[in-house]
């Protein structure tokens, strides 16, 4: 297995192809007492069209805040974030966003919160109604359309939340601890959901966990940040075949990957 494994140099290395470039970029949060939050040190950044690539390091190192200046949220404070070739300036239709929890409302009907994103961008939703019942059939919600988030369980409505990012056909999703809040046997199951999608929606993912094997399992990169202010130390590639199964996880390269992994973030002071 290639797994180019390095500290910083790799970090922002060049591929061909790159959907989203990230350059300098920085982010610090003003606060009452006028002292800013550093976030982020410089992040540079390539990530090519339909890459999975996963982001994980300790808690508070700044990783949900990466994600949000990808989904248009927050603005960095230097540097400079290109989708496509274009300034990132603002939330936008080609990103969808999937957070820990899935926040659905619940007085619509499954169909209706997935068809939400439809009908705030103004599009037509009849056009869109079909795909909204394809991906639900895909994730194995067939015949909840017309249910209440309240009568499904905890993941069968992140199911629902995933279905509602890629409803208007996002070319990038972004992920920020999907499965956090779910069982281990639950989360399995969604691991693989999501790499059916991604093989058959061919999005490009970046995608932040706490479990160094699923972002393993998951991935084509892992990305390591380090303690706040977050910045890239490094950038390993799976090279194990797709599609993989839950099996894989006791291959010889996973495991050396994954204690790779581990051993760096805990020389830099633990995951959590
Ligand atoms: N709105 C804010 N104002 C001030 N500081 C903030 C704000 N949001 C986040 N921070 C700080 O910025 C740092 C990075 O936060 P962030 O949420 O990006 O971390 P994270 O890596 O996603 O952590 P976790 O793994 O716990 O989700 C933290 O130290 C946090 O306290
Ligand atoms: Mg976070």
């Amino acid at each position: 297995m290639r797994t180019a494994a390095s500290e910083p140099a790799q970090a922002g290395q060049r591929h061909d192809e790159q959907l989203i470039s990230i350059r300098g970029a920085t982010l610090a949060y003003p606060t009452a007492s006028g002292d800013p939050v550093q976030a982020l040190n410089p992040i540079d950044l390539d990530i090519r069209a339909e890459a999975f690539v996963s982001l994980v390091g300790p808690s508070g190192c700044g990783k949900s805040t990466l994600l949000k200046i990808l989904a248009g949220l927050l603005h960095q404070s230097e540097g400079e974030v290109t989708l496509d070739g274009r300034p990132l300036t603002g939330p936008s239709p080609n990103v969808g966003v999937v957070f820990q929890q899935p926040v659905l409302l619940p007085w619509l009907t499954i169909l209706n919160n997935v068809l939400l994103p439809i009908r705030v961008q103004k599009r037509n939703v009849d056009e869109y109604r079909q795909r909204a019942m394809d991906l639900l059939a895909m994730v194995g919600l067939e015949g909840f359309e017309s249910r209440y988030p309240s009568e499904l369980s905890g993941g069968m409505q992140q199911r629902v939340g995933i279905v509602r990012a890629l409803v208007p056909d996002p070319q990038i999703l972004l992920m920020d601890e999907p499965f956090g809040a779910l069982d281990a046997l639950t989360r399995e199951q969604l691991n693989d959901d999501l790499q059916t999608i991604w093989a058959e929606q061919r999005k490009t993912v970046f995608f932040i966990t706490h479990s160094i094997p699923e972002a393993v399992y998951l991935s084509d990169r892992v990305l390591v940040m380090s303690e706040r202010p977050g910045r890239v130390i490094a950038d390993f590639e799976v090279d194990i075949p797709r599609p993989r199964s839950l099996e894989d996880v006791s291959l010889p390269e996973f495991v050396e990957l994954t204690g790779r992994i581990r051993r760096l973030l805990n020389a830099k002071g633990g995951i959590d």
